[in-house]
């Protein structure tokens, strides 16, 4: 099987002013900074990244932001920001598809898909989030509905696209609910959806992609995920607030 690196995201979502952004960078920074066995990435407010990326230059630390325009490089798409701009203030990944663009501003699989080629273009790792909501899974879809989200949001990716890509699995019911999905039903839908990557892209890029658990991770729970075979790391809301329960996570490979 292919050493796939894990990735440990932290999303930080719409909260830290610039000044908190950068206290809990430096404070991060050390923490974090002998973590070899897998990739650090933390996503500021837009505001915060170029700030942020200054401050982690030289370390261990990757910056994201936590969308980009499917637009151009530039033009008259007022509160958009380029894929470009993002590289130049910083970043080496983006999220595109998170279940919170999706469900409150109207992101569909076919924006994301656009999303990310942009971020390819622009020499940025997308990290493209799908999962289904509750009602779809009660109903007994959600394989179904994460199938055509992975299918449709990649539409615009070749097979080399494919290696270079993060996915993130996410189920809306999990997200910021304390409801994390047991181990066993993140790593059944992770086994899925590499296998629609593998009739899609071919098995090379389907066992190179690495593909994150997100919803409710926390440094008590980390660990069991990441002893799942298809789950490579994780993408981490509120607890990637606090340098010290971020770090944890980080570590979950410590007792
Ligand atoms: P959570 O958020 O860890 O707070 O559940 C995860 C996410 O939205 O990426």
């Amino acid at each position: 099987m292919t050493h796939r690196k894990p990735l440990i995201a932290g999303n930080w979502k719409m909260y830290k002013s610039v000044a908190a952004a950068v206290a809990t960078v430096l404070e991060l920074k050390p923490l974090v900074s002998n973590a070899n066995h897998c990739e650090v990435l933390i996503a500021p407010p837009f505001t915060a990244i170029k700030t942020v990326a200054d401050r982690v230059e030289g370390s261990n630390l990757f910056v994201a932001g936590q969308d980009v325009a499917a637009e151009g490089a530039e033009g008259a798409f007022t509160g958009e920001v380029g894929a470009e701009m993002l590289r130049e203030a910083g970043c080496t990944h983006v999220i595109v598809g998170h279940s919170e663009r999706r469900q409150f501003y109207g992101e569909t699989d076919e924006r994301v898909a656009r999303k990310a080629r942009r971020a390819l273009d622009a020499g940025l790792i997308p990290i493209i989030c799908i999962g289904e909501t509750l009602a779809e899974r009660e109903a007994g879809q959600a394989e179904a509905v994460v199938e055509r989200q992975i299918k449709e949001s990649t539409a615009t990716l070749t097979a080399e696209d494919l290696i270079r890509i993060v996915a993130a699995y996410e189920p809306v019911w999990a997200i910021g609910t304390g409801r994390a999905a047991t181990p066993e039903i993140a790593q059944a839908m992770h086994h899925n959806v590499r296998g629609v990557f593998e009739n899609v892209f071919g098995s090379e890029a389907a066992s190179s992609v690495r593909i994150l658990y997100g919803g409710s991770v926390k440094p008590e729970n980390i660990a069991e995920y990441m002893r799942e075979p298809d789950v490579d790391g994780a993408l981490v809301g509120g607890a990637s607030l606090q340098p010290d329960s971020f770090s944890k996570i980080v570590f979950y490979n410590r007792d």
